[in-house]
């Protein structure tokens, strides 16, 4: 049935497409000068392939899930919430730790999660920085960029060339993955939200403003092969590098937001600061010629150390945020949506800055452990299927916010979008208060084909429910195609009414249907109120389906495969399914006569196939296997699939009875001790903004440290006047140290969620010897470096001793010795990357690796026994894991309880957790708050021999031990993932001049 709908008054409406008679696609290009022609724009949306596409799209780290494996399995469930795009940074900081080596195989290569895009259908907005900011140590700049004398991000020399490398690699990688190359990358974005210049504002200055900076990174960019679009993200809001603004300027302007904020300990407070109410004049001020862009939304929020966890932050950017301020977004015509984050991901290896811990689980719609059951990401499904199927809202323009002239009460704010050429419009309702908790009821009026109508025209009024906004349309033109199947949802309670034409013939109801039906005018029109229960309305071969909002969650709109080079990426062309399942379903292809799904369940689920593109389907496979059909009331196919978890064998590694091997790991206490070729601390000069304060730079990135945790020797003789030790230390936010005297512990600070330095005093507890020859040993947890704004610095900010100072001595009288990482810089561990060890000895001989030498090495258990006194304790074991294929089960290590310190404090620990020698986790027991330490798939060996230690770190004189420790699958679901490949994890091996 080829249909125009008149209106409809409905939170929105989710379609399907059986078969289609397409516009031609070659009108729509506009004329202009592309550097390629597969994907231009116009003032309205993106063309790809000469066919318009709603870039709906959500970011996704690659390099926060280091198991390419499961890229596919978080592209399909991205595909799944209907949207078109990802959006990823590449992190200079992980493939460049050593200056002039770039490293980018194993987890660093990018080739699967390219393949993986395109698999899935899945277009790539590329952001390989060279700064990218997201929460990463310096930003994603490399550790030796610390030294730099120029200031980063400037166009001082010195920087410019640290980056031409990297951006050769990396650009060229990007540029055989384009588009027109036969691969998924659409868009790329060069340096991040490079917006401001401290003292100098872009809008007063603009000639004056690093411009040449985004020329140069542009151009090694152009040089290496991009010639896709380039984008900017600019947070300021203020059209900065928009095309035609000068220098620099890129193709397509975007904005960044947050409005949300990042307070998650108050998630239900939204902040209006930065609510947006006018984005749409912004846009045509500032780049009237391309699409309204939003490179960054914010779909979660960050948490940091002591803070309250990933999942208040999901809570404050819950269903509700996303139904009314992603609406907003909408009604500003926004046709380029990535939002921030769609899957986290997690922090392994010390990749993150110090204002995060190890979870980057980012409260998003997919969780840290790849699970969906946020009830945003359904919020997500329906809204962005909504846009796959509106194509009038890909040139639709916004009006004026807020016109009161719509809706009878002001209560309530109505912003239009115009058709443009087509006869479509839209009305984004939402409460004029936009933070409303309250309901309201409110009449729209609108003008359509049929003159003007007030809706609803059949009694009652429509309802704006809690945090709601939603959708009408008028005269809703579905492109020419023909429609069989119609979705309309809303909350419960809620009245709605739609209206078609008279042709269309007489709508039938179904048995438990109260809908009204009336002819008005030349409309019928249906008028109803949502129940919990499914209301159908049949109109000659259309069937409308009036859903709950909670049962349209349970709907997925799947795209068959159309022929290369469309293959499985989105385009109105292709025909689609509707099936009601639970959990997840990934794929559909047709086959004769069978309809082969692929996905996930969690309980014995019911499929229902709600629209198909023939009515001649007789059989259906889940995951490969046939399965038993029946017909329901309404003549859909049902199947049924039945869920028994596996049992899964768990080591009990709380257990007395589990082997656990123990080495202490600060043997520096040890007068026997030898660092000899320890580094000595020489440098008189720094370029560290900070300046110098000892006579030569005790800072870390001096010496080529930059991960981890530190390690310093002070040594000096004593005159026997020495009573007091006072140093100042920096690690980063939720840092800690602990200071000894030879063996002697002399105390810790234990950190908080605030302090990024810390000045302590140390008492000596006994008069030192005339003449004898001490050392000072300071153990300090790394946090990452900070981010920084352009032009700040910022992430020089040193980490290591600033300054310190021997009571009744020179400074000149200490000298002192450093370590990180061994080898820093030249990190030895290429398969795992520049971060992943620190400076402790277990790391520094490489025993976190698998297969450590611990034959000889004292039974102990980090939970039982643990570590006794202040000090450092390295704990070993092993375990088999056997999980059956076709399940996926995420495990998580959790610390339960806590023992050790003072009675009822919980005790001051820090352990560093490596599964596989891949450093999944730092836990901070007196800060938390993350106890569940999520490892992926492919990081943990699912069927057979796992290697796993933990260094425990206590920073107490009474010791620490583990309250509880355990590894815990957090879902059991039967999967349609493919099942990811064992992650290259290289075993020990001795390590020559380790010390
Ligand atoms: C943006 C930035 C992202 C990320 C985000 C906050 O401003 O571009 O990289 O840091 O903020 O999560």
């Amino acid at each position: 049935m080829l249909l125009h709908w008149l209106f409809f008054a409905i939170a929105q409406a989710c379609l399907c497409f059986v078969s289609v008679t397409h516009r031609s696609r070659n009108s729509l290009i506009p004329k202009r000068q592309w550097l390629q022609d597969l994907v231009t724009w116009d003032q309205h949306s993106l063309i790809v392939r000469g066919e318009r596409v709603m870039i709906y799209s959500g970011e996704f780290h690659p390099f926060r899930l280091p198991s390419p494996g499961l890229w596919l399995d978080v592209f399909q469930k991205i595909k799944a919430l209907g949207f078109t795009g990802v959006s990823f940074y590449a992190d200079w900081g992980l493939l460049e730790g050593n200056p002039g080596h770039v490293v980018t195989d194993g987890v660093f290569s990018l080739d699967q999660f390219f393949a993986a895009a395109s698999e899935a259908g899945i277009y790539l907005i590329a952001r390989p920085g060279p700064y990218i900011n997201a929460e990463t140590a310096a930003g994603g700049m490399p550790g030796w960029t610390l030294r730099l004398n120029g200031t980063l991000r400037s166009t001082a020399p010195d920087y410019l060339n640290a980056t031409v490398h990297y951006l050769s690699v990396i650009g060229k990688i990007i540029a055989d993955a384009q588009i027109t190359n036969g691969g998924p990358v659409i868009m790329v974005q060069p340096e991040n939200e490079y917006s401001t210049w401290p003292g100098e504002s872009f809008a007063q200055f603009p000639e004056l403003f690093n411009r040449e900076l985004m020329t140069f990174t542009e151009d090694r960019l152009r040089d290496a092969g991009i010639v896709v679009p380039f984008a900017i993200n600019d947070n300021e809001n203020m059209g900065y590098f928009a095309p035609g603004s000068g220098l620099g300027a890129v193709d397509i302007y975007g904005i960044d937001a947050y409005p949300f904020r990042y307070d998650c300990g108050h998630p239900y407070v939204w902040p209006t600061y930065r609510f947006p109410t006018g984005w749409q004049t912004n846009h045509t001020t500032f780049s009237p010629s391309t699409p309204f862009t939003i490179m960054e939304f914010e779909g979660g929020s960050g948490d940091g150390w002591g803070g309250v966890g990933e999942d208040m932050c999901a809570i404050l950017v819950n269903n509700e945020g996303v139904r009314v301020l992603f609406k907003n977004n909408y009604s500003f015509g926004v046709t380029i949506f990535n939002t921030y984050m769609i899957y986290g991901g997690t922090n392994w290896g010390n990749l993150g800055y110090h204002g995060g811990y190890t979870s980057y689980d980012y409260g998003a719609s997919i969780t840290e452990d790849r699970q969906i059951w946020r009830e945003k990401y359904s919020e997500m499904k329906i809204q962005a299927n909504f846009f796959k199927v509106s194509p009038a809202y890909l040139t639709a323009t916004a009006g004026n916010v807020g016109n009161g002239s719509f809706v009878s009460t002001s209560t309530i704010a109505v912003t239009p979008l115009w058709g443009n050429g087509t006869t479509t419009n839209f009305y984004v309702a939402r409460h004029s208060d936009f933070t409303s908790t309250g309901n309201a009821s409110y009449t729209l009026t609108v003008s359509t084909s049929i003159g003007n109508v007030t809706i609803p025209q059949l009694g009652g009024t429509l309802s704006m429910i809690g945090r709601d906004s939603k959708i009408h349309a008028t005269d809703y033109d579905v492109g020419g195609i023909n429609l069989s199947v119609l979705v309309l949802y809303g909350g419960e309670s809620e009245v709605h009414e739609f209206a078609l034409p008279m042709s269309t013939g007489e709508p039938k109801l179904s048995n438990n249907s109260t809908a009204k039906v009336a002819k008005l005018g030349s409309a019928w029109v249906i008028n109803w109120q949502f129940t919990t229960s499914r209301q159908v309305v049949t109109i000659g071969d259309l069937t409308v389906y009036l859903l709950w909002r909670n049962e349209a969650y349970d709907l997925w709109v799947l795209e068959l495969p159309a022929s290369e080079p469309i293959g499985n990426f989105t385009s109105m062309s292709k025909s689609n399914v509707i099936v009601k399942a639970g959990y997840l379903l990934r794929t559909a292809i047709i086959d004769n006569n069978t309809l082969h799904l692929t996905g996930d369940i969690n309980c014995t689920t019911t499929l229902e196939l709600i629209a198909t593109p023939s009515d001649s389907l007789t059989s259906v496979t889940f995951n490969g296997s046939p399965l038993e059909t029946t017909k329901s009331s309404t003549n859909n196919l049902l199947a049924t699939i039945s869920f028994s978890p596996p049992e899964i064998q768990l080591p009990d590694l709380s257990s007395p009875y589990h082997e656990w091997k123990y080495h202490d790991s600060l043997p520096e206490l040890s007068p026997t001790y030898n660092d000899t070729i320890w580094t000595l601390c020489t440098h008189t000069s720094t370029t560290n903004p900070l300046g110098k304060r000892t006579p030569t730079s005790l800072y870390a990135s001096d010496y080529g440290f930059h991960t981890g945790s530190l390690l310093y020797r002070g040594y000096f003789t004593s005159t026997g006047t020495e009573s007091t030790f006072t140093v100042n230390i920096t690690g980063g936010v939720g840092f800690g140290h602990s200071v000894l005297l030879n063996s002697t512990f002399l105390g810790s600070w234990a950190g908080s969620g605030a302090n990024e330095t810390w000045i302590q005093n140390f008492a000596f507890p006994v008069t030192l010897e005339v003449g004898k020859n001490y050392v000072l040993t300071v153990l300090i947890d790394h946090m990452g470096q900070d981010e920084e704004a352009p032009g700040t610095d910022a992430v020089k900010y040193p980490r290591g001793i600033t300054d310190f100072s021997l009571q009744g001595r020179e400074m000149e009288d200490v000298e002192w010795k450093i370590t990180g990482n061994l080898g820093g810089e030249q990190y030895l561990d290429l398969v795992r990357g520049p971060r992943n060890e620190g400076a402790m000895f277990a790391e520094r001989m490489g025993w976190h690796l698998p297969s450590p030498p611990s034959e000889g090495w004292e039974s102990r258990s980090p939970v039982c026994d643990g570590v006794d006194g202040a000090g450092v304790g390295f704990f070993t074991t092993g375990f088999e894991l056997d999980v059956p294929s076709g399940w996926d089960v995420p495990m998580s290590f959790v610390f339960n309880g806590t023992e050790g310190g003072e009675e009822g404090t919980g005790g001051n620990y820090r352990a560093q957790l490596f599964v596989n020698g891949w450093q999944f986790g730092k836990y901070v027991n007196n800060l938390g708050p993350q106890t569940t330490f999520p490892v992926p798939e492919g990081i943990l060996n699912y069927n057979g021999k796992n290697d796993f230690s933990l260094a425990l770190w206590s920073l107490d004189a009474a010791g620490a031990k583990l309250g509880g420790f355990a590894l815990v699958p957090k879902a059991f679901i039967k999967s349609g993932y493919s099942k990811p490949a064992l992650v290259d994890s290289p075993a020990w091996v001795k390590r020559e001049n380790a010390y």
